[in-house]
């Protein structure tokens, strides 16, 4: 027995003979873990939810969701989880409450759980004074804790989450990030995110994929990720032989990882203090001129460019 509540293996999907969705994406989410998806656009993120919650079928490949699986066994998965889409799909002539219900009832909730649950949910997401407004009237941060309030109408084991907190300010974010945590912590939920937010997935998962090209690239704690860079990242800007420079500081036991990227080098390194002479003397007797310098914490975006070789888009 293991205790994932998602399982993938070799999940493959494929559009047309140009569009190669998901090349062979191996999940593993542990019960009661927040799980982040971490990819740039097309990545694939959106493919492997909708197929995890039986709204698309895979071309190849398994995907087990609450020990089920999504091609064999849709109705089994559909009864355990929750979804909120990356597209709000709120009915904008409906109030807050309606919504809820509507969605309730159409899942086989009884009137008496539905109001039951209704309360309790516009209270989770505070939108109990809004409630009997029409969504068309909400801001974006209110659609969006309306829609995560439908995704639990059902009760869900599994939720997932598509994008949820795509183009909202700072404040709404961090609202939104408070009760994914609380769905985990209170709940014992298990969560399946997507984001192509770096400080969402490091703020809020227990485990991180990087997913690129349709491939999970790699994977971990955010704090294992980050760690695979060095303590610190140095950003050389400047001109000259690069490449022979990067090839002498690579070679280095002290640098983890040194890569180039829009101009300049990130250098992964133990400890950016110790180790920005002896990389500034190296950098003179190769010929590299640097212009400017940085010494930076290591970030996820800085494992996407290790990982991939390109930077990330929405760094
Ligand atoms: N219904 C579809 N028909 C054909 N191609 C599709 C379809 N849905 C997605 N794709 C393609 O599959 C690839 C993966 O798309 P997907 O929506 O899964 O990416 P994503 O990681 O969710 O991206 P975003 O960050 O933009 O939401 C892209 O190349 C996309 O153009
Ligand atoms: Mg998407």
């Amino acid at each position: 027995m293991t205790n994932s509540a998602i399982v993938t293996q070799e999940l493959t999907k494929r559009y047309s003979d140009e569009v190669l969705a998901l090349a062979g994406v191996d999940l593993a989410v542990q019960a009661n873990t927040i799980y982040a998806l971490l990819g740039p656009n097309g990545a694939g993120k959106t493919t492997t939810i909708s197929i995890l919650t039986t709204l698309a079928q895979p071309t190849a490949g398994t995907a087990l969701v609450a020990g089920f699986d999504v091609v064999q066994q849709p109705a089994e998965v559909r009864r355990r989880i929750g979804v909120t889409f990356q597209e709000t799909v709120l009915d904008v002539d409906l109030t807050g409450r309606q919504a809820l219900w509507f969605h309730g009832r159409l899942y086989g909730l009884s009137k008496a759980k539905c109001n039951q649950k209704i309360e309790e949910l516009l209270t989770l997401v505070e939108l109990e004074s809004a409630a009997d407004r029409r969504v068309g009237t909400y801001s974006g941060g209110m659609k969006r804790r309306l829609e995560l309030a439908r995704g639990l109408m059902t009760e869900p084991e599994i939720l997932f989450l598509d994008e949820p907190t795509l183009g909202l300010d700072p404040q709404n974010r961090a609202g939104i990030w408070h009760y994914i945590r609380d769905l985990k912590e209170q709940r014992g939920m298990t969560l399946l995110m997507t984001t192509h937010y770096m400080d969402e997935a490091e703020q809020l998962a227990d485990c991180v994929g990087i997913i690129d090209n349709g491939r999970i690239v790699t994977e971990g704690t955010p704090q294992q990720l980050v760690e695979q860079m060095g303590a610190d990242v140095l950003r050389f800007h400047g001109h000259g032989p690069e490449a022979e420079f990067l090839t002498r500081i690579n070679s280095l036991s002290f640098v983890e990882n040194a890569v180039r990227t829009n101009g300049q080098l990130h250098i992964g390194v133990d400890s950016g203090n110790k180790r920005l002479v002896e990389l500034v003397q190296i950098a003179g007797a190769t010929g590299f001129v640097i212009e400017d310098i940085a010494i930076t914490k290591p970030s996820l975006g800085d494992v996407f460019l290790q990982v991939t070789g390109r930077q990330f888009r929405d760094e």
